[in-house]
C-alpha cells in the first residue's frame, strides 16, 4: 500500500561533504516499507518529487541517505528538526531474499549502499551477509551516526555483518572499487545484490558476459569462471535512474530489457542483471 502523507524530520545531520541522513517520523511508510522500496519526497520549488531508496525504517521512522546532486538534494540535506515533508511510499519492486539460509553479498558504489544497508539489517537475522561499500575516497564513505540505531533499533543487526569497504584512491580498504573488492567474496556467495551508478552495474554485466564467453579469468583463476559469471548475471540490481512521476504514469524512467521496455519505478527498481539491456541505456 502507498501512503502520502506529510512526515515531521527528527533529524538532519551532515555525514560527509556531500552525505547527509534524514530522519523522518512517518509510521505508515516505516510499517509498511520492505528493502529496495524508496519513497518519492517534495522538494521546495520542484513540481517533481525527488526518488530515495528507504535506508532504515522501522519504530515510526524512516531514513532517507542523502547524496548531494543537484538542487533538490541540496536543499533536503539541509532541513532542521521540526520541519514538514511531503512524501509518497512505500514505491516500487523489493529485493527478494532466499527461503533457506544462505550466503548474500551486496555490493553498494557510491549512494547505492543505501537500500543495502536496509537490506542487510533485515534479512542479517536469517542469512550470512557481507556488505561491501565502495567511495571515491575515504571521507566519502558511509558511516552510520552514532544515534541511528537509538532511533530505528533494527539497524543493530547490522553490527552481525561482515562490513568490506573500498575506495579509488586507496585511502581506506581495498583500492579498487566496491565490486573489484566483492570478488573476494564471489565463491563463497549464494545470491549478489547490486545497487549503484548505471555505470557500475553495466560494467559488471560486461564482465560477466565476457566471462561466459571465454575471455579472461575473472579473479586469479581461483573460481569456477562460469559458475561465477552465472551468479553475477542473476544478481538482483537496483537502479538509479531519473523519474517523474514515481508511480507508473509516464514512462520517463522506461528502460530497455529482455521482455521490453519496463518502468523502474513500478516494474523496478529492482531488476535482474540480466534482464537490461545494459549497451542500449
Ligand atoms: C529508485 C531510486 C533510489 C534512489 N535512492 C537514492 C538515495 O537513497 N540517496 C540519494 O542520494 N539518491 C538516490 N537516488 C538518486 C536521486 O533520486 C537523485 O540524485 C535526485 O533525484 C537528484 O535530484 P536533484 O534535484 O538533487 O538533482 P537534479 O537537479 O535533478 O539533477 C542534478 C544532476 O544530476 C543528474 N541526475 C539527477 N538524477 C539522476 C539519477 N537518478 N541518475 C543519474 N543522474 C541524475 C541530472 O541529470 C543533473 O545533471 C535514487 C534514485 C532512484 C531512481
Ligand atoms: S517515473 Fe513516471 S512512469 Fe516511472
Amino acid at each position: 500500500m502507498m501512503y502520502e502523507l506529510s512526515a515531521r524530520v527528527l533529524s538532519c545531520e551532515s555525514l560527509s561533504a556531500q552525505l547527509s541522513m534524514l530522519v523522518l517520523e512517518a509510521p505508515e511508510i516505516a510499517g509498511a516499507a520492505v528493502p529496495g522500496q524508496f519513497v518519492m519526497v517534495q522538494c521546495d520549488g520542484h513540481a517533481l518529487r525527488r526518488p530515495l531508496g528507504v535506508h532504515a525504517a522501522g519504530n515510526g521512522k524512516v531514513a532517507l541517505l542523502i547524496r548531494v546532486k543537484g538542487e533538490g538534494t541540496q536543499w533536503l540535506s539541509r532541513r532542521s528538526a521540526g520541519q514538514m515533508l511531503n512524501m509518497n511510499g512505500p514505491l516500487g519492486r523489493p529485493f527478494t531474499a532466499p527461503e533457506t539460509r544462505s550466503h548474500l553479498l551486496l555490493v553498494g558504489g557510491g549512494v547505492g549502499i543505501a537500500p543495502l544497508c536496509f537490506l542487510a539489517a533485515e534479512v542479517a537475522e536469517k542469512h550470512d551477509v557481507v556488505l561491501v561499500q565502495g567511495a571515491v575516497t575515504s571521507a566519502e564513505l558511509y558511516r552510520a551516526p552514532a544515534g541511528l540505531q537509538s532511533l530505528i533499533p533494527s539497524m543493530t543487526r547490522l553490527d552481525s555483518v561482515t562490513s568490506v569497504t573500498a575506495t579509488d584512491d586507496g585511502t581506506e580498504g581495498f583500492a579498487g572499487t566496491a565490486f573489484d573488492a566483492s570478488l573476494n567474496y564471489l565463491e563463497w556467495a549464494d545470491v549478489v545484490y547490486l545497487c549503484g551508478p548505471t555505470a557500475m552495474c553495466s560494467a559488471v554485466n560486461t564482465l560477466a558476459c565476457e566471462q561466459l564467453s571465454c575471455a579472461t579469468p575473472m579473479h586469479n583463476a581461483i573460481l569456477d569462471v562460469e559458475t561465477a559469471a552465472q551468479k553475477l548475471l542473476s544478481a538482483q540490481v537496483s537502479l538509479e535512474v531519473r523519474m517523474g512521476c514515481g508511480v507508473g504514469a509516464c514512462y520517463c524512467c522506461s528502460v530497455p530489457t529482455v521482455a521490453g521496455r519496463k518502468k523502474v519505478c513500478a516494474d523496478g527498481p529492482v531488476f535482474g542483471l540480466s534482464d537490461i539491456l545494459w549497451g542500449d541505456i
